[in-house]
């Protein structure tokens, strides 16, 4: 502790002690004053660092607050540098890019995107550049670039609620990433909930979201698969590869003949999937070393396979699906929508799909396949079944009926 004092007394006085910088607290204490008891109560407050040492001493009174520094992971490294490393190499970092790196598809995410009530909700969490965070503060408060805040909420800023899985709820919810509810409902997050509830013990065993996904509270994430569950080198079994090529068409990704876009660059520069095995390894190895605290590696292994198997089954539905809907553009029956790059079904359409079957496609691919894998991976039978494959069979069943239906129309 003593040295952690000593490097803040080292570090305070490269700010500049402006004419009423210690009045920050004094008088936020009459304007916002759940913030001050906040920081009063957080380790920052009591080690006294003071409101300036985060947003800096530009803003003194009521008449310049949009003077204040809005803090970003930048201002957290000096005193914090090993987690903000970490940080930067994992995937959080790059929500933001990953939000736009598949625009070019046809999505336009600027409304939903910006205005951090849709896309940038939770993508807010990804790093933003220069430019992006002087947009951001033009278009209004100009909050949201901090990152570092999302699990540990300022001005808090507690290492105990960033532990908790809830502090990852907010964003990892709802129809296309509903981790929370797979994890809450199994046996591993119910097992947690009557640990906080104190009815088992508190060093009884139940993996949270960072047990399996922050092991040693490393702040870098990243899975084996990651969200689309595509990966490079494309699987040894030819049916598998020719189906993940069929999705990475449907992704833009390739084009129709199979070609590399220039999507497939924005992809790399994401972090969207693995394009190496050993990068895919590597997340993998890690996974199972902590399934392995709690059970065996043959147990936990067949379990992972399973979850690489799901992959493969959904990919084979899918593929189905894509090329009933490419059908229908090839023979003419369904326009190609003029926003589209290529003439190929956009899995990506979802809310912008302009027909009740693309929109049955998308939403097979972004909701039903995704709930079937990761329930299967985090041990959620009622998502692995019930609201994963079951509905990707009637999603199956819904596009060859209504594409029936559009061929009898058009003769
Ligand atoms: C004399 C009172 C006063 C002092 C001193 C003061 N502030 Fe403020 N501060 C305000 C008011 C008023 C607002 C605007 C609040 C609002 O919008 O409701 C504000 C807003 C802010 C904001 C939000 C900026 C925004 O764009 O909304 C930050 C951050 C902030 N102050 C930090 C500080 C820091 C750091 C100091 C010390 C260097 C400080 N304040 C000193 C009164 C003060
Ligand atoms: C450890 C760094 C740190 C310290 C110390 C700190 N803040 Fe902040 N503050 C932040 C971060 C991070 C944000 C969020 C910025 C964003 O969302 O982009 C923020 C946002 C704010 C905001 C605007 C957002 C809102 O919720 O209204 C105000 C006002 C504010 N701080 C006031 C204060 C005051 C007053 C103090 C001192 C009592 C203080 N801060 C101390 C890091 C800090
Ligand atoms: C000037 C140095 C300094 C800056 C800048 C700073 N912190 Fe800290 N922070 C500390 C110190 C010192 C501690 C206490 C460390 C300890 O208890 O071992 C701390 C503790 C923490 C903790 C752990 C609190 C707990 O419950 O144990 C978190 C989380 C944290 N800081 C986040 C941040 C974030 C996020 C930022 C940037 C927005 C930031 N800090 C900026 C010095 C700083
Ligand atoms: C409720 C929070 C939330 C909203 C709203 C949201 N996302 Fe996401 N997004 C996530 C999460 C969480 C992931 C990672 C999911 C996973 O890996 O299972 C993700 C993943 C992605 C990915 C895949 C990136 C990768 O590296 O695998 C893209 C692309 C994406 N989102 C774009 C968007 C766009 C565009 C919008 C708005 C139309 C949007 N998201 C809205 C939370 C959200
Ligand atoms: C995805 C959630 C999440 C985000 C985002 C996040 N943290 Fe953390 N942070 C955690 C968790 C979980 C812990 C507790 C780790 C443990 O169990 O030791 C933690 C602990 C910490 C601690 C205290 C322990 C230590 O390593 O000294 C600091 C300081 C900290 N984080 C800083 C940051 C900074 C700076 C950022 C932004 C670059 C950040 N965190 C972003 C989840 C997060
Ligand atoms: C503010 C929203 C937000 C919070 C809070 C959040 N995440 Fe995320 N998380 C995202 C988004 C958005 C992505 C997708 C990032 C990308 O595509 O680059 C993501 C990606 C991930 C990934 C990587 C998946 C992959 O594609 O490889 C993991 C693992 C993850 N989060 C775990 C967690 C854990 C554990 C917590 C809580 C400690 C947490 N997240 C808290 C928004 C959030
Ligand atoms: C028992 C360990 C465990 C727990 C607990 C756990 N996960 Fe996972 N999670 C996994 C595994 C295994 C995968 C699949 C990794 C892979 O191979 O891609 C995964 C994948 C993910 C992904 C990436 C999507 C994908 O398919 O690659 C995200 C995001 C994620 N988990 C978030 C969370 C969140 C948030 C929580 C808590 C609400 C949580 N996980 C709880 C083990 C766990
Ligand atoms: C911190 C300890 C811990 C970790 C880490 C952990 N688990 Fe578990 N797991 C448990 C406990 C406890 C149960 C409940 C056992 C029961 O149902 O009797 C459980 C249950 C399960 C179940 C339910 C099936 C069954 O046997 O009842 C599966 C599947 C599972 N775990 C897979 C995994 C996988 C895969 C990993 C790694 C990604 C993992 N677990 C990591 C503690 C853990």
């Amino acid at each position: 502790m003593r040295g952690r004092l000593l490097i803040i007394i080292a570090v305070l006085p490269s700010v500049t002690l402006g004419a009423g910088v210690s009045n920050c607290v004094d008088c936020h204490e009459n304007v916002t004053p759940g913030i001050v008891t906040d920081w009063d109560l957080s380790r920052h407050g009591q080690l006294g660092l003071d409101c300036y040492t985060c947003h800096g001493d530009g803003h003194t009174s009521a008449a310049d607050a949009a003077k204040a520094g809005i803090p970003t992971p930048d201002t957290c490294t000096e005193c914090h540098s090993a987690p903000v490393e970490q940080f930067k190499s994992g995937k959080h970092a790059l929500a933001w890019t990953a939000m736009h790196a598949l625009s070019s598809v046809h999505l336009e995410p600027a409304d939903p995107a910006e205005d951090m009530k849709g896309c940038g909700g939770c993508h807010k969490i990804g790093l933003k550049t220069e430019d992006e965070i002087a947009s951001l503060k033009a278009g209004g408060a100009g909050f949201g670039v901090a990152s570092c805040d999302e699990c540990h909420t300022r001005h808090l800023f507690s290492t105990a609620e960033a532990r908790e899985p809830q502090a990852c709820r907010t964003c990892h919810t709802g129809s296309g990433y509903p981790q929370w509810e797979m994890y809450s409902s199994s046996k591993h997050g119910v097992r947690y909930l009557l640990k906080q509830n104190g009815i088992l013990p508190e060093s009884s065993s139940a993996p949270t979201c960072q047990t399996c996904h922050m092991g040693g509270g490393d702040h870098e994430v990243r899975s084996s698969w990651s969200y689309l569950a595509v990966r490079f080198p494309l699987p040894e079994d030819e049916t598998w590869a020719q189906d993940q090529t069929t999705i990475l068409q449907g992704l833009g990704i390739l084009d129709p003949e199979g070609n590399p876009t220039d999507v497939l660059e924005s992809v790399k520069n994401a972090d969207i999937a693995r394009f190496t095995e050993e990068d895919w390894q590597r997340e993998r190895d890690k996974m199972l070393d902590t399934c392995g605290d709690c059970h065996s590696s043959d147990f936990a292994e067949a379990e992972l396979e399973k979850g690489d198997d799901k992959i493969r089954k959904t990919d084979r539905l899918m593929a189905e699906a894509i090329n009933t809907v490419d059908g229908l553009y090839r023979d003419g029956i369904l326009e190609v929508p003029d926003t589209y790059a290529y003439a190929f079904p956009d899995l990506l359409a979802y809310h912008d799909a302009a027909t009740p079957i693309e929109r049955t496609l998308s939403e097979m691919y972004l909701n039903h396949r995704m709930r079937a894998i990761h329930g299967t991976f985090h041990a959620n039978p009622d998502y692995a079944l019930c609201r994963g494959w079951s509905l990707m069979g009637q999603d199956l069943v819904e596009i060859n009926e209504m594409a029936a239906e559009l061929r009898e129309e058009h003769e």
